[in-house]
């Protein structure tokens, strides 16, 4: 690969910030402490999540890195980073959620594989780029296509990083050839974050950004975008982040039975208090994050202290000084909400977290209704407990 290549092992990963809870060190996947996701609405580049699946690649010329334009599609092409930012460049605000975000919950109620996330699996980033509507237009594809004339109906993008799950070979993913080439789907090829230049973790020097879609769709060291006639037949697509039903073990799982997961669900978490944290009678601030995928604004998140019988309303903010309105045109439809609500604690107290979107989706009462063998989207109401004791709350 010219300019960029996927090391076999690990002696060359970037610096990571020391506060980071580290899940897995080869590959590197890690998150934040909790808390410090609710203390900014856009999460700083070093405390953000990071889920890697193979050793970090290496960009040895940034001049020479170009990202193969091919498959179904009349001229096939190059483009070097600076075609790249030529094009017209946006900043889009938009969340970014593993699939296994809460999977340790799920774990505990039936053995689960995969990386043992929190709530942090999540972040807020300004990601900065070209639309991928406007790189496809360069190769003949006008916007709102659902397919080419010579069959292409799904965009995939291929990286260079190696992957045992690939048995060696580079991640991948696809998402369809309609979502790519609508530019309201807002799908960048990003090459800053947070208005610095993307890191190494992150996907430098160019990565793609799909809004309200599962972390796993947004493939990071792009090498190359292909328009294809079926979806990309990966092991991320085929063999993993799909949801099964609870009745699905690893003996009867049939992988062609369920399509890839892309959108995510309606999710809150609570971050500024730990499960099980001890708290001196009175009032107790919770805040912590909510958002939907597919563009869905947080309609409400209700908190409630005994079980589900009683709810109030928490309030919902995005940027600071601005009311937050769902589906408004002054709200990030892409990114969370954050939320707050001070309770008044004088006994041990359960706290539950539920957000609806816009679309009146709810997340589920029990993990148990959602469970499954991969752990995946966990979105099941978030409890927290609070323990009356000595603390600095
Ligand atoms: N892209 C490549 N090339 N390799 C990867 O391992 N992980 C995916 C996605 N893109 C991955 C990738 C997954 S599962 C997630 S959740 C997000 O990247 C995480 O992005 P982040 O590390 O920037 O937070």
């Amino acid at each position: 690969m010219p300019g960029i290549r996927g090391p076999a092992e690990y002696s060359q990963e970037p610096h990571r910030h020391p506060s980071l809870k580290v899940n897995a060190k080869e590959p590197f996947n890690a998150e934040p402490p909790r808390s410090a996701l609710v203390s900014s609405y856009v999460t700083p580049v070093d405390l953000f999540y990071k889920r890697n699946h193979g050793p970090i690649p290496i960009v040895d010329h940034l001049d020479s890195y170009s990202v193969t334009l091919t498959g179904l599609i009349q001229n096939p092409r190059k483009l070097f980073i600076k075609d790249i930012r030529s094009l017209p460049k946006y900043n889009v605000t938009a969340t970014l959620q593993c699939a296994g975000n809460r999977r340790t919950a799920m774990s505990k109620v039936r053995n689960v594989r995969g990386v043992g996330w929190d709530v942090s699996a999540i972040g807020n980033a300004v990601w900065g780029g070209a639309k991928l509507a406007d790189v496809l237009e360069l190769v003949g594809i006008p916007n709102l296509t659902g397919s080419t004339d010579l069959g292409g109906r799904h965009v995939e993008f291929v990286s260079v990083d190696r992957c045992k799950e690939e048995n060696g070979g580079p991640y991948k993913a696809s998402i369809p050839l309609s979502q790519a080439t609508n530019p309201e789907a807002d799908v960048l090829l990003a090459y800053e974050m947070n208005g610095e230049t993307l890191n190494r973790d992150h996907g430098f020097p160019l990565r793609v950004v799909v809004p309200g879609v599962i972390g796993a769709r947004s493939v990071k060291w792009l090498d190359s975008i292909n328009v294809i006639a079926e979806e990309c037949q990966g092991f991320f697509m085929q063999k993993d982040y799909k949801m099964f039903p609870p009745s699905v073990n690893w003996d009867n799982i049939d992988w062609s039975s369920r399509r890839p997961q892309m959108d995510f669900p309606v999710q809150s978490a609570i971050c500024s208090v730990e499960d099980v944290q001890m708290v001196k009678p009175g009032k107790v601030s919770i805040k912590g994050y909510a958002v939907s995928g597919g563009g869905r604004g947080i309609e409400r998140v209700d908190i409630s202290l005994d079980g589900g019988k009683n709810w109030v309303e928490a309030s919902r903010t995005q940027k600071p000084e601005m009311h937050y309105i769902s589906e408004h045109n002054s709200s990030d439809k892409w990114a969370w909400v954050l939320f707050e609500a001070t309770i008044d604690v004088s006994q041990t107290t359960e706290v539950i977290a539920k957000a609806v979107d816009s679309a009146a989706n709810v997340q589920p009462e029990n993990v148990e209704s959602v469970w499954n063998l991969r752990g995946v989207l966990n979105t099941s109401w978030h409890r927290v407990l609070l323990r009356l004791g000595h603390s600095n709350l």
